[in-house]
């Protein structure tokens, strides 16, 4: 038997921008997603995906893996997730990651971090018909903190200050594909404006970066603020996301901001440990649903 998980994730700075070749940090998360491989004595290769819908994804990384490597028929694949799909965490990107690892593991192919994301990174493409950064696939495939930029050309770990995340949940599933193509299409219209977000937010990213480094907390919760804002300009947040955001700053959060695509999925806030609690109640108050949500993860491993 093999076992392979890897990690989830949230992005922390760099929403939207990273599409368009600027820096985003985005952090792995303790909650990961696992794929057990298992040999049978029936000839075919069966897949149970209890409670996950990344179908389209499995049968792509089969397919891709397949035509490098000799992959056995007698095998059940078995994918689980410490997670829903529907909080935005990444699973799709998780799946193909941990997979990829199995099978290399299966057929006794030693594949490096480097060799796996180009690969998952592809396959990930693929199904989404090119559409997305791939930063979801580098923190699965490296996990901790990284900053990533243009498909994989920067990939830097970094290391996270010691201040406390809160993790909102606004109730609505987003729509990834369909929040890039508004922001395509509003650059389509207006690329001027979108030009001068992007490049206002990759600022963001570079400052981030150097409070992070210095352990600079308030100007990192000042840094989401400004965040927050230039992604409502871009037109991605949704009135939920701003509810629980203003919800956070009011409950004494450093700084608040929409967490990925928009229009949907998570908010995330930077708290001091004195302000966690009130915070969490805030968000809860405003409808939301605090996920728990801890950082510093390893990327993707062999379990078993
Ligand atoms: O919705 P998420 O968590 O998958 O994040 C999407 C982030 C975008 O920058 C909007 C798209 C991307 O692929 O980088």
């Amino acid at each position: 038997m093999i076992q392979t998980s890897a990690p989830g994730k949230l992005m922390l700075f760099g929403d939207h921008a990273v599409v368009y070749g600027y820096p985003c940090i985005v952090a792995a998360i303790n909650k990961r997603i696992s794929v057990v491989i298992e040999k049978t004595e029936h000839n075919e290769i069966t897949i149970l995906t209890p409670g996950n819908d990344n179908h389209a994804f499995v049968q792509k990384t089969l397919s891709y893996c397949s035509d490098l490597w000799n992959i056995p028929k007698n095998i059940v694949i078995t994918i689980t997730s410490e997670f829903t799909g529907k909080y935005g965490f990444g699973s799709s990107s998780a799946v193909v990651v941990a997979l990829v690892r199995a099978l290399a593991e299966m057929v006794d192919v030693s594949i490096s971090p480097r060799e796996l994301f180009d690969g998952a990174l592809r396959i990930v493409l693929d199904v989404q018909q090119g559409v997305g950064s791939g930063f979801d696939v580098a923190a699965a495939c490296f996990g901790g903190t990284i900053v990533y930029q243009n498909k994989g050309a920067v990939i830097d770990e970094i290391s996270l200050p010691s201040c406390c995340w809160v993790v909102g949940y606004t109730g609505v599933k987003a729509n990834t594909v369909a929040m890039v193509q508004k922001v395509s299409e509003l650059r389509a219209k207006e690329p001027a404006t979108v030009d001068r977000i992007c490049r206002l937010i990759g600022e963001d990213v570079l400052r981030a970066r150097e409070c992070m480094r210095v352990g600079d907390c308030k100007s990192l919760g000042e840094i989401m603020d400004s965040h927050h804002r230039y992604l409502q300009e871009l037109g991605v947040s949704s009135d939920r996301l701003d509810t629980l955001v203003r919800a956070a700053k009011q409950g004494g959060a450093l700084g608040a901001k929409l967490s990925g695509a928009g229009g949907g999925d998570c908010m995330i806030a930077l708290v001091s440990e004195d302000s966690k609690i009130s915070v969490e109640k805030a968000i809860q108050d405003a409808g939301g649903e605090v996920v728990s949500v801890s950082f510093h993860e390893q990327g993707v491993r062999r379990d078993l």
